[in-house]
């Protein structure tokens, strides 16, 4: 924010000026510096102080009852998008919660992507059927977007739904895909046009495919700083636009793999990258695994029989859900819990 924006006298707003202060530095010094750096009386600082602080956002504040009978903001009201599977949304509770940031972790092939375009198209399901009645917007940062393969779910997604419901959702208009193949793209994306796109109710719901790609490896040993500091600015901009929106933004991360026992009889144990600030923004985490189980299903493309990969859904964090497990499949449709 610029300190021209602040509602400030012209007489304070050319003593800041004068004294080459941000609202960042401003922030950050305390009211006897200010004084002494902008030569304001300690009223005129305080006046200051209380302007600089109105323009940091806040969560709103409500009490649990509220909260619970849904008096409060719109960003405080909990609700769920619907994966798609009614499996895998009781395992989570009603499925990915509004609030704050929900990541997908996992290794190459888990099927992170399949389950981030599945909740694409439940996302635009009216209200009463579990979506938020609205478009989603898929930011690309690794590989291309499958859209082959989106238009498969789509056609499977559409024989749920009926004609009159495909006609009147017409879900392949309503995925914004973005690219941003680094950070300042993927910078201007959240700032720039995922807002309008939010604004003007084109879409209720954001996925990052991946948040990972772009912040491993651009940062060496001794810039862990930077890149926590980087990683804030992203993570706050997207808990801006989920409060503000009231729209459930959906991050992948990749994972590291590390030695658990001895190394003859061990396994390997994955992480989530980008340590401990990025975990920090984070609101619920889900860790997706492929096992070396295989179930037979029925191929819906062919009607016979077919071998699935078994993986496992891990709640890792999350304000609602208990630490726990479930096993899924992908198959043409898409993504199924397995009872
Ligand atoms: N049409 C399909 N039918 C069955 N399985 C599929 C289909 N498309 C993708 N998959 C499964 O999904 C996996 C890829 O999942 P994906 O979400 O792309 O992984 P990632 O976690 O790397 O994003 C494939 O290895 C395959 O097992
Ligand atoms: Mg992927």
């Amino acid at each position: 924010m610029d300190v021209n924006e602040l509602e400030l006298h012209p007489r304070i707003l050319d003593a800041i000026k004068r004294a080459k202060l941000t609202v960042e530095k401003t922030l950050c010094l305390s009211a006897a510096d200010l004084s002494r750096l902008t030569k304001l009386s300690t009223s005129d600082v305080g006046h200051l102080l209380y302007e600089v602080s109105k323009s940091v956002p806040r969560i709103p504040m409500a009490i649990a009852l509220d909260i619970k009978e849904e008096r409060c903001h719109a960003s405080l009201k909990v609700r769920y998008v619907k994966t798609g599977c009614e499996v895998l949304d009781d395992f989570l509770r009603g499925g990915i919660l509004s609030q704050g940031i929900t990541e997908i972790a996992g290794e190459s092939a888990a099927g992170k992507t399949q389950l981030c375009m599945q909740l694409c198209l439940t996302v635009q399901l009216p209200c009463h059927m579990g979506g938020l009645a609205g478009g989603a917007v898929y930011i690309c940062t690794e590989d291309v977007f499958p859209s082959k393969r989106l238009h498969q779910m789509i056609k499977y997604f559409n024989r749920k739904l009926g004609p009159e419901l495909e006609m009147q959702l017409a879900v392949g208009d309503h995925i914004f895909v973005e690219h941003a193949s680094d950070q300042e793209s993927l910078w201007k994306c959240i700032n720039q046009r995922v807002p309008v796109l939010l604004a003007r109710g084109m879409v209720k719901f954001i996925v990052i495919d991946s948040i990972a790609a772009l912040f491993r490896g651009e940062y060496d040993f001794s810039e862990a700083a930077k890149r926590a500091h980087h990683l804030r600015s992203f993570g706050d901009q997207l808990r801006k636009l989920n409060q503000q929106y009231n729209a459930p933004v959906v991050c992948v991360n990749q994972v590291s793999a590390n030695m658990k026992g001895d190394s003859e009889y061990g396994r390997y144990e994955f992480i989530p990258a980008l340590g401990l600030s990025w975990s920090n923004l984070v609101t619920c985490r889900l860790l997706l695994s492929r096992t070396s189980m295989t179930i037979d299903i029925n191929d819906p493309d062919t009607g016979n029989n077919a071998v699935a990969k078994v993986r496992t859904m891990e709640a890792m964090f999350a304000p609602h859900l208990p630490r726990d497990l479930c096993y899924y499949v992908v198959d043409a449709k898409g993504v199924h819990g397995l009872r």
